[in-house]
């Protein structure tokens, strides 16, 4: 069964609803995520109580984390990357996630948190501070197509632009919990919280 889909420029493909395995990350976000998996992964935060920690640390505690070689990296993720819009709210990635910084700096990820009210004192990431400004979004994914299955997953690229958007490079669902969905390849996603386009950015 082919899903609804929501399209952009740059959108290609037609996605099937991904079913998670027992054993295996769910890719649909950090409740089912946590839920569905095995054990919690070995973090810098390990040990430490949950409701204790900020967003950011949140979004760390979820890296899936694998021996390689004597190093512990985090695990390439046998599952798409997907962007999961919540209303209101921030934006949900998960997958295989290289993120750059404004300062430049490479980080690497399984799930992240990410502001797209603009409000955050702790950007990239969420630190729930779109509570406190009210923001305000239907989490809506505005433009509609069909797009087909991913091919495999694939490595995913999100370089933060000072004073701007979230650019990404790779292959990404977006998606939120009305069904509605697109696969780009490319793209901008709003984080300033006024793009007329949200999620994505309109350059304004
Ligand atoms: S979306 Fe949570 S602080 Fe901006």
């Amino acid at each position: 069964m082919f899903l609804e889909c929501y399209v952009m420029e740059d959108v290609i493909e037609e996605v099937k609803a991904p079913k998670p395995q027992t054993g295996q990350a769910n890719p649909h976000g950090p409740e089912t995520a946590d839920r569905d998996r095995p054990a919690a992964p070995e973090t810098a935060q390990a040990g430490r109580r949950t409701e204790t920690l900020s967003t950011e640390d949140r979004a760390q505690d979820r890296w899936f984390m694998e021996d390689r070689g004597n190093r512990r990296v985090p695990k390439r993720l046998d599952v798409p990357n997907e962007a999961l819009v919540s209303a209101a709210g921030p934006l949900k990635l998960t997958g295989n996630i290289t993120l750059i910084d404004e300062a430049g700096q490479t980080h690497y990820a399984n799930h992240l948190t990410l502001c797209r009210c603009g409000a955050s004192r702790n950007k990239p990431y969420c630190d729930d501070q779109h509570m406190e400004v009210e923001f305000f979004d239907s989490g809506s994914i505005p433009q509609a197509s069909e797009c087909r299955q991913m091919a495999n997953p694939q490595m995913l690229t999100v370089t933060c632009i000072k004073d701007g958007p979230l650019k990404y490079q790779g292959y990404l669902r977006v998606y939120n919990r009305k069904g509605q969905q697109c696969l780009t390849m490319q793209g901008a996603l709003c984080r300033c919280g006024r793009s007329t386009k949200k999620p994505f950015c309109d350059c304004r």
